[in-house]
């Protein structure tokens, strides 16, 4: 069966979801793969390492002709629109906001998985496409701030005096707040760190960092947080107040699975920073959790004696800025995919649906869609989009 490497169509997106070694991967499987001429030029990889790895490489990929199709963003719907029936794509989907995507591929009758859903368990590890993403990004806004701060990181002992080390405070201590954390502490600083879940705190020990212990706490099932409540989440900002306003590096991580960015920081807490402070808001794409920062910009804030300006830069597209590594890892987590979904050495795709992770994963399968939430939410769009008869016949029908 044919594998389709597409070239990623969105703006700014460089990453690419196969690389020369996991096309190997793919060929052993007895996949056939058909790469997208230019696809993984950003990520430095030329057409002829695709080839040389095995791979057949197309000037442009015709979506019918292929029965799977690997991307790294939501495919656009009307690529989805034009899917075989039964094609399998593998990718990230974006299903809680990209629902136009979604209802295209279910109305295609393909069998989407979303790497997004993939569960959490050890098994699948080398699936988990949130994670190694994250590792990157977590990564990435750590060198953000270092760029922009003016003052080092590490402590320095000179003939010229002694300077102090840089204070890095990280809010959410999940797979990139961890890694965030992990950074920091490479590049000398002196770090400390905040989350809800009470399991973060030794998590956050063991990268070196100090872990900030409030009285707010808020562990869902699943070893994930949980949305904090209105005076929760004002009690935990106030706490926070006198950390963010000690901190020169200010790192926000903080998600709660399917719901808008919890808001940490409000923009009085970033004007009672020192000037010159630097706050990286890796959450600005899902909401933010820092008021008013907006992908991909700098925001000068006055401090609050108008001594001085704090940066605050909305992250926006970390991974993909990160585009070799984070499509190694990424090319990876697709092809162990995919292997998954090939139990024979023949090359022939059959998911197998009593498997938990492939289950797990499936967004879309024989028109249906099997993501229990995404289904939700689509249902709640076609009500908004319907005519108000419509929505009335719909309620009666459904009585
Ligand atoms: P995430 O991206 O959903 O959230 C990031 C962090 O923000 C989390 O640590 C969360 O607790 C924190 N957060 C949410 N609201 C907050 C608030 N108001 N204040 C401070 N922090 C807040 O999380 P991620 O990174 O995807 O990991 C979530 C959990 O899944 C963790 O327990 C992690 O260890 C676990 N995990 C398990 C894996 C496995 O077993 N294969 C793989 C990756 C993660």
């Amino acid at each position: 069966m044919k594998v389709g490497i597409a070239r990623e169509r969105l703006a700014g997106e460089q990453r690419v979801a196969a690389t020369p070694e996991s096309v190997r991967q793919l060929v052993g499987l007895g996949l056939e793969v058909i790469v997208e001429s230019g696809a993984g030029t950003a990520a430095g990889h030329s057409d002829a390492s695709y080839t040389e790895a095995g791979a057949e490489v197309a000037s442009s990929l015709d979506p019918a002709a292929v029965d799977v199709v690997a991307h790294v963003r939501a495919l656009a719907p009307g690529t989805a629109a034009r899917l075989k029936p039964g094609v399998v794509t593998v990718g990230l989907a974006s299903p809680s906001t990209d629902l136009p995507t979604v209802r295209a591929l279910a109305d295609a009758r393909v069998t989407a998985f979303a790497l997004e859903l993939v569960p959490r368990i050890s098994r699948a590890q080398s699936m988990d496409a949130l994670t190694s993403q994250a590792l990157v990004t977590g990564y990435r806004c750590v060198l953000e701030a270092a760029i922009r701060l003016p003052r080092f990181f590490p402590l320095y002992m000179t003939a010229a005096g002694t300077v102090p080390p840089a204070k890095v405070l990280v809010l959410g201590a999940g797979v990139a707040g961890l890694q965030a954390i992990g950074t920091a502490k490479r590049l000398g600083a002196r770090v400390s760190a905040n989350d809800i879940r009470p399991a973060s705190a030794d998590e956050v020990a063991s990268m070196g960092g100090t872990f900030i212990r409030l009285d707010v706490e808020g562990e869902a099932a699943g070893g994930y947080a949980r949305e904090l409540t209105a005076d929760r989440g004002a009690l935990q900002r106030e706490l926070l107040a006198p950390h963010v306003a000690d901190a020169d590096v200010l790192i926000t991580t903080a998600a709660v699975p399917g719901r808008r960015a919890p808001l940490l920081v409000t923009r009085d807490m970033v004007a009672r920073m020192r000037p010159g402070s630097v706050v990286v808001d890796m959450a600005a794409e899902s909401g933010g959790n820092v008021e008013g920062s907006v992908p991909g910009q700098d925001l000068r804030v006055p401090t609050a004696d108008g001594a001085g300006e704090i940066t605050v830069v909305g992250l926006k597209d970390a991974a993909s800025a990160m585009a070799a590594d984070a499509s190694r890892l990424y090319a990876k987590n697709v092809a162990n995919f995919i292997a998954l979904l090939v139990p024979g050495a023949d090359g022939t795709v059959a998911p197998d649906f009593s498997d938990e992770v492939v289950a797990g994963a499936c967004l879309t399968h024989d028109g249906e869609v099997r993501h229990e939430p995404t289904a939700e939410a689509l249902a709640a769009l076609a009500s908004a989009e319907a005519p108000p008869g419509e929505i009335d016949e719909t309620e009666e029908g459904a009585g």
